[in-house]
């Protein structure tokens, strides 16, 4: 097996692999797609294969494939958290954003699958008096991505109202309780290989109008100091973890607002926001501006500003066996 399936691979046979294991997941498999069309930023390079699982089942089933046969595969969200870099990206792109499915409410808990949207999970939770998460309403992005790195905001983030998660091991969905995942400020213990397929989230009743007024003072807040509608993918640098600084706030200080590379720019409206303009603008003018910042940043702070953006590079995931992709975005 594992040599006839190295041999077809060898073989320029590995299309032909992809479209068969697809296919046999009843799952829609496309070519010539680009980052620049599925990630908020809109930009990035072209990707070898996007294929789009509608359920859990055929989402694990396509993961679960590629792991075994070797081909290298990486989950993407809503994008909005991914600045891929603007070579070929040639590995399998298993696009999470049609696992939608129906919120299912239960007493105080629902369960969504990775590609239901968080503004409007958000927005049903409120409509069914369910608190917890009102914090994150409008950050843009599914509820994967922002499971995958622990999304949040105004006081909220969701890992504090995670009962169990589905996860993609081995071709199946095995559900992990919340208490067993490490759940960090953006960050969490899943590891590159690992696919999450949804959650049942354990909230507590409160009155739907107060949900909805903190929901909606968030929301003011987050318009007023953050752009929207402009081309971004949310912070780009994490805060200095435990120092109680805002990255932004110093990025300010040090003079970059409106600051302009090729198709990137600071953000006028908050410094930790790399936004992008134009039809030619390049992942590479965002890199070059981020480092840029990141530099002096080192310099007059002598701190290592970490991005809180995922950066993907073209060559990042090895083709060898049982072991997928698996780094994602996509708040
Ligand atoms: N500030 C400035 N100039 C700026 C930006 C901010 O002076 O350009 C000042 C603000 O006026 C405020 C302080 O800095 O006094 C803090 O700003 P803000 O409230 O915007 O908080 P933040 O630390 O910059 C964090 C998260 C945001 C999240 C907000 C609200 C990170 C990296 N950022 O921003 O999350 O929405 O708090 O909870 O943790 C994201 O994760 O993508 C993100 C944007």
């Amino acid at each position: 097996m594992v040599s006839d399936t190295q041999s077809r691979l060898a073989t320029g046979t590995r299309d032909a692999l992809i479209e068969e294991i697809a296919a046999r997941a009843g799952v829609r498999a496309e070519r010539g797609r680009r980052f620049a069309e599925l990630t908020s930023l809109r930009v990035g390079g072209a990707i070898d294969w996007v294929v789009f699982p509608e359920t859990e089942e055929q989402a694990a089933a396509v993961a679960g494939a590629f792991a075994k046969t070797g081909i290298a595969w990486r989950v993407l969200g809503a994008g909005s958290n991914v600045l891929a870099d603007d070579a070929e990206h040639r590995y399998v792109l298993v696009s999470m954003r049609e696992v939608k499915g129906e919120a299912r409410f239960e007493g105080e808990r629902v369960s969504i699958s990775a590609g239901y949207s968080l503004p409007r999970l958000c927005v049903e939770a409120a409509r069914h008096g369910l608190s917890g998460i009102e914090g994150l309403g409008g950050i843009p992005g599914t509820v994967g991505g922002a499971l995958w790195m622990n999304a949040g905001a105004y006081g909220h983030e969701i890992g504090q109202v995670v009962e169990t998660i589905r996860v993609a091991r081995g071709g199946r969905i095995e559900k992990v309780p919340g208490s067993e995942v490490k759940w960090d400020y953006r960050h969490t213990s899943f590891r590159e290989g690992e696919l999450l397929l949804g959650a049942t989230l354990q909230l507590r009743p409160d009155e739907p109008e107060k949900i909805k007024a903190r929901m909606e003072e968030a929301k003011q807040k987050r318009f007023a100091t953050q752009p929207h509608g402009a081309r971004s993918a949310g912070c780009f640098f994490k805060n200095p973890p435990g120092s109680g600084l805002s990255t932004g706030k110093m990025i300010d200080e040090m003079g970059f607002k409106g600051e302009k590379r090729g198709g990137a720019v600071v953000s006028p409206m908050h410094a930790n926001f790399i936004v992008t303009e134009g039809e030619d603008a390049r992942a590479e003018d965002a890199l070059a501006l981020a480092e840029e910042i990141r530099e002096r940043f080192r310099r007059e702070h002598g701190i290592e500003l970490e991005y809180e953006v995922e950066l993907w590079g073209a060559g990042g995931v090895p083709e060898t066996k049982d072991e997928g992709g698996g780094t994602r975005d996509e708040k």
